[in-house]
């Protein structure tokens, strides 16, 4: 089984940017962590980031031929994109949220995820780890 894992807009910066934030780990580390993990998981693993609305649309589309599961951490778009959300809407397998930091803990306009309305599990605030509990949370759903 394959598990599509998504990253929205600044993402690529993760490491250099606010580390007080986000930690000093990068997308590519996350990519190697999750790969490893995924082999003891018995899941194949591909990490995608964009900073393009339309690209990620086009990735979900493309995870309903490929992938049994979604671990998307959409970033900013999180807090204004229905389109995403109905590109998920479109995605029959589960679909985890994942955020590094503590949106509850930040300003309001985090508060709020579009996403969350088709997300079967969030994680929230559990650093760059997350997406390792996500990937752990979706081998127990696929198996
Ligand atoms: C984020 C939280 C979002 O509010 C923010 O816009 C991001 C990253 C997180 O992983 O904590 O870009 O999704």
């Amino acid at each position: 089984p394959l598990v599509l894992i998504l990253n929205g807009p600044n993402l690529n910066l993760l490491g250099q940017r606010q580390p007080e934030i986000y930690g000093r780990e990068t997308l590519d580390d996350v990519a190697r962590d999750c790969a490893a993990l995924g082999a003891e998981l018995g899941l194949d693993t591909d990490l995608r980031q964009s900073n393009h609305e339309g690209q990620i649309i086009d990735w979900i589309h493309e995870a309903r031929r490929t992938a049994q599961g979604i671990i998307i951490n959409p970033g900013a778009f999180t807090h204004t994109s229905v389109a995403i959300l109905d590109a998920l809407h479109a995605f029959d397998g589960p679909v985890i949220e994942v955020h590094i930091s503590n949106v509850h803990k930040r300003e309001s306009f985090r508060h709020h995820s579009y996403v969350s309305l088709r997300a079967d599990g969030v994680i929230v605030g559990c650093g760059v780890q997350g997406y390792q509990l996500a990937l752990r949370r979706l081998a127990a759903l696929i198996a």
